[in-house]
């Protein structure tokens, strides 16, 4: 069978500035640079984002390759923490504006279309200090440094995104403690949460302000969804599998493209004395501000099951369901994350009947694997296994085009492996290896398969057993 895809359909990596530049020239830290500072036990082999992939010096051979490979799309973002100097004054670093102007550029040259995204985990420690997303006045002085990178950069770049995966901060650094600052409290949850979408449809209002006489311009945010299924049909634990739906997707989901809040989830939250501090100014905000484009992330889907026993202890999401281990889930060992690519087709589904076939494209996707150095053939990594798992993706993903689906695109999490948190370089994503000694980059089997797939019109062949596996896994 073969897969085809659209002439005009984005092949693409993405990365973040934090995981990838290093901190060269960097006059601010954020807080994973404070975390490692501090602790840096926490990190996989005691590795910060000191050095990274070293792309604040090396962006101009990674772009290069790039292009030997024919990806014509590639997201970053841009630090905060480096733009700015003074977060009051707005006082920016020279340094920095001339470091993305020149990598911005050198993307375009390529005709490689470029999206770069404003935040990705990475609040500068000093507001942090003043309370990060939990204070009103960071989500005003954030509008700010949008703005300022609008203007400076704006002639570059045409895709923009507010924020990564908005949940992550507020579950990894206010309710699971897997991230700075480590506070587990629902209500403070739900209050950065809720600042960071008010931060956000300040930034749309701004950009379409601005912008508005550009069609070309499109702004995006980029969600992690991760669609839940329930362990059976019967109405305990659909409900259960609903509720995590709306606290990890649906309460990010529903203001950025239809500008309100899913109602369960107000009353939800009603009912427990859990709702933001909010006011009518700000949700008329939020209202009338929608995206232009949506970047969806996706790793893993969610099980869940009502829960057997009373819930105990400080109040959390789990007070309403539990999770599901599903017994025939396929998982990454090396991550723990189930692979389950038919949920591809469900997003694509869900954006289709429930949000009016919104233009959409896929920002992350991928596989972390440890010691991929152990499949080293005639010099480079044999990564099979990525290389099925993308064609796995992609059927999906075509299928969902074939049924309507108005997807753009597909970029793989990510170019040169990068570093990422607390994990650090243990599990390695990219189609290019990066050798931590040297920084020497080194394309890896799946990134040959991406360029012959690409040289081959955006096209591969799929046997017949091979879909009817990926039919199977239901
Ligand atoms: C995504 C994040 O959710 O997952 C990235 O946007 C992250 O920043 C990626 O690196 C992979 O996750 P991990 O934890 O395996 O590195």
């Amino acid at each position: 069978m073969k897969i085809n895809f659209d002439k005009s359909f984005w092949f693409g990596t993405s990365t973040s500035g934090p995981q990838s530049e290093g901190w060269k020239n960097k006059k601010n830290d954020n807080i994973m640079d404070t975390w490692f500072k501090e602790r840096p036990e926490d990190f996989f082999d005691k590795i910060g984002p000191n050095i990274a992939s070293n792309v604040y010096s090396q962006y101009d051979e990674d772009i290069q390759m790039m292009a030997k490979i024919k990806l014509n799309s590639f997201r970053t973002s841009i630090q905060w923490s480096r733009l700015i100097n003074n977060f009051d004054t707005q006082e920016i670093n020279i340094d920095a504006v001339k470091f993305y102007r020149d990598y911005f550029e050198q993307l375009r040259n390529k005709n490689i279309t470029l999206m770069v995204n404003l935040y990705h985990f990475d609040m500068p420690q000093i507001l942090q200090d003043r309370g990060g997303w939990e204070n009103k006045e960071v989500v005003d002085l954030f509008v700010k440094y949008a703005t300022k990178c609008f203007e400076l950069f704006g002639d570059l770049v045409d895709y923009w995104a507010t924020f990564n995966e908005p949940v992550v901060p507020a579950e990894a650094g206010y309710l699971y403690k897997w991230h700075y600052p480590f506070i587990s409290d629902l209500k403070k949850a739900v209050q950065v949460g809720y600042n960071t979408i008010l931060a956000h449809s300040k930034t749309v209002k701004v950009f379409h302000e601005l912008f508005k006489n550009d069609l070309n311009k499109k702004i995006s945010i980029i969600l992690n969804l991760t669609p839940c299924y329930p362990k059976t049909n019967k109405e305990e634990d659909v409900k259960a599998s609903h509720i995590v739906d709306l606290f990890f997707n649906k309460s990010f989901l529903d203001p950025v493209i239809k500008g309100k809040f899913p109602i369960d989830f107000v009353k939800l939250l009603k009912s427990e004395n859990l709702l933001p501090e909010c006011n009518r100014d700000e949700l008329k905000i939020i209202r009338e501000n929608i995206i232009d484009i949506l970047a969806v992330n996706y790793y893993q889907p969610r099980r869940a099951k009502a829960r057997d026993t009373q819930f105990s202890g400080p109040l959390m999401p789990e007070k309403w369901f539990e999770t599901y281990n599903w017994p025939e889930a396929r998982i990454n060992p090396y991550r723990g994350w189930e692979i389950y690519p038919r949920t591809i087709y469900d997003i694509a589904k869900d954006i289709k009947d429930n949000y009016n076939n919104f233009p959409w494209f896929i920002s992350e996707n991928g596989m972390g694997v440890q010691g991929e150095e152990k499949f080293v053939k005639n010099g480079i990594i044999n990564d099979q296994y990525r290389i099925d798992f993308i064609k796995e993706h992609l059927y999906w993903l075509n299928k969902a085009i074939a049924d309507n689906s108005n997807c753009l695109g597909y970029q793989i999490w990510t170019f040169v492996d990068c570093w990422s948190w607390n994990n650090a370089y243990k599990n390695r994503y990219g189609l290019v290896y990066l050798d931590l000694e040297t920084q020497k980059r080194i394309i890896k089997e799946s990134g040959y398969w991406m360029k012959k797939m690409i040289e081959n019109n955006n096209m591969f062949e799929l046997t017949n057993e091979e879909v009817e596996k990926y039919e199977s896994i239901k």
